[in-house]
């Protein structure tokens, strides 16, 4: 595992950028998973630019969403769909057909879960998982009790991610946020050959250590990926306050 810990939220957005960037340079067909929430839209937003500037083409690039509410269509202002349709693929050249999400209404919503698995073994795999990290510790809407080798699958979301959710950013109250969500699985997730995880700001920092410096457990699922052969955290002081030396000093 290595550890960037970095000044601020800004500088994380631009790092992760920049290694999305150079990975994409080495490889332009690359394979891409995606996160929601708020910690990658700076570095959405970091993307578009380096596109505009001509850094960077998305033209071959495919991507794979972790996760999607389950109910909302993807015209929904909160569906994730629409996050991304917003945040970053309408500022870039990917072909809208290379990039996927889980549908959010599909009428058989576990036939949709086997589905995406499928999707994404006919892509050939996720090379490289961009990931946020919830403060319970979860991963995509991989609560915690989530299995290692779990897959894409219909779960309940935790009162405390409903709460989370719900705080203004998103959702305004909690009643508006679904209850249950469609989730690539920690075994989806682990099964990708390089992992990115973003972490910022203080409210990060207990779910941060538990899953740096914690022992590997269901009930921080974010620590089951410690073992991960190419696994990178860049995150920012606030969200590293609580990690020890050794994960300071890179593990
Ligand atoms: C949501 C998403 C996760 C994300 C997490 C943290 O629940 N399903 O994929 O990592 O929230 O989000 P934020 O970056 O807004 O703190």
């Amino acid at each position: 595992m290595r550890i960037q810990i970095l000044k601020n939220a800004g500088e994380v957005s631009r790092a992760a950028a920049c290694f999305i960037v150079n990975r994409i340079s080495k490889n332009p067909r690359l394979v891409l998973g995606l996160a929601t929430g708020s910690t990658p839209q700076g570095t959405y937003a970091e993307l578009v630019r380096m596109h505009r500037q001509g850094d960077v083409s998305f033209a071959d690039v495919v991507t794979f969403n972790l996760d999607e509410y389950l109910g909302l269509s993807g015209d929904h202002p909160q569906s994730y769909r629409h996050f991304m349709n917003g945040t970053l693929f309408s500022g870039i050249d990917i072909k809208p057909a290379n990039t996927h999400v889980p549908n959010g209404t599909a009428r058989d919503p576990n036939a949709e879960c086997e589905a995406y698995e499928q999707r994404i073994i006919a892509a050939g795999g996720v090379d490289l998982w961009l990931l946020g990290i919830g403060q319970n510790g979860h991963v995509a809407f991989n609560e915690p009790g989530s299995a290692a080798g779990s897959r894409t699958r219909v779960v309940d979301l935790s009162e405390s991610t409903i709460a989370a959710n719900s705080d203004g950013r998103f959702f305004s109250r909690p009643e508006d946020v679904p209850r249950r969500a469609l989730t690539a699985g920690m075994g989806t997730v682990a099964d990708a050959r390089a992992l990115l995880m973003l972490a910022t700001g203080e409210k990060k920092a207990e779910a941060l250590r538990r899953a740096i410096d914690g022992t590997p457990s269901p009930d921080c699922p974010a620590s089951l990926l410690q073992g991960h052969r190419d696994f990178t955290v860049i995150c920012d002081e606030l969200a590293a306050s609580l990690l020890g030396d050794a994960a300071r000093g890179g593990k």
